[in-house]
């Protein structure tokens, strides 16, 4: 996987990139990064690459020159022209669909914009893809790209490792990850989970796949109604809505787990 990022200020790219887990796959050589600086195209020489926006109201524009130029150096080093993910809050939100999705193009440019954004006629000519990373906004696209270009990496083969693979998967199956627990048994007063010292594989098993349903239902129910739930999963919900454990749910995440159970 290549990525190639334009934006105002490369060192950011260029840090957050090469730490950790994906910079080392940069140094492997299974993910490339390149950073080309917008400002080093500037059409009046002085770096300047903004203006103010026609119609007026605050802010500066990005100008449609220096982009359009950065970007037709870029795809004449590839040699082809790939997909262009142009990173803003009005564009489709990010998910790890997406990420599994673009995982699979062999090479990716990511555009950041900054002030009040970038002149829409170049983005017409050359973005492909319109994205944002949630419903907040930022001060420029640069960490959205991080963002975007850390998940697209563990999907690319190899970049984990194999202990490191089995980790993070909180979207598997629709499901939230399950809470995990490490020594000491007892820290400041508060216990393991017992059946997690238990020894018994088929009841952690059990126990964890519990806790996600759980985590799922509180936190993001609407993941749910994608689940396909077996006898056993059934089971426990219906022992959660009878109010059998310990947990004790709100009226609406019964009335949720009701309809659900309907189905
Ligand atoms: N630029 C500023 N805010 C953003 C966001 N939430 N997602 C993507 N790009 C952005």
């Amino acid at each position: 996987m290549n990525f190639y990022v334009m934006t105002l200020f490369p060192e950011m790219i260029e840090n957050g990139m090469h730490t950790s887990i994906t910079g080392r796959a940069i140094a492997k050589g299974l993910l490339s990064l390149e950073t080309v600086n917008i400002r080093a195209y500037s059409e009046t020489g002085n770096g300047r690459i903004d203006d103010y926006p026609y119609g007026g109201g605050a802010g500066m524009v990005m100008q449609a020159e220096p982009v359009c130029r950065a970007y037709e150096g870029l795809v004449e080093k590839i040699g082809s022209r790939p997909r262009l993910v142009y990173l803003t809050p009005q564009g489709r939100v990010f998910d790890q669909r997406m990420a599994e999705e673009l995982a699979q193009e062999e090479n990716l440019i990511f555009l950041c914009g900054h002030y009040e954004g970038i002149d829409e006629r170049v983005l017409e000519e050359i973005a492909t893809d319109f994205v944002s990373i949630g419903d907040y906004v930022l001060t420029g696209g640069e960490l959205p790209a991080m963002v975007m270009m850390d998940s697209i990496s563990r999907m690319v083969p190899g970049v984990l490792s194999n202990q490191e693979s089995g980790q993070f998967e909180s979207f598997q199956g629709n499901l939230l990850e399950y809470p995990q627990y490490s020594r000491p048994a007892v820290w400041r007063g508060k216990e393991v989970p017992p059946v997690l010292l238990s020894g018994h594989h088929g009841n952690v098993d059990r126990w964890r796949r519990d806790q996600s349903i759980l985590r799922t239902l509180k936190s993001r129910p609407e993941l749910l109604l994608e689940v396909a739930f077996d006898k056993k999963d059934r089971k426990f919900l219906r022992a959660l809505l009878a109010d059998e454990g310990d947990e004790r749910l709100t009226e609406e995440q019964k009335s949720f787990l009701t309809k659900l159970l309907a189905f």
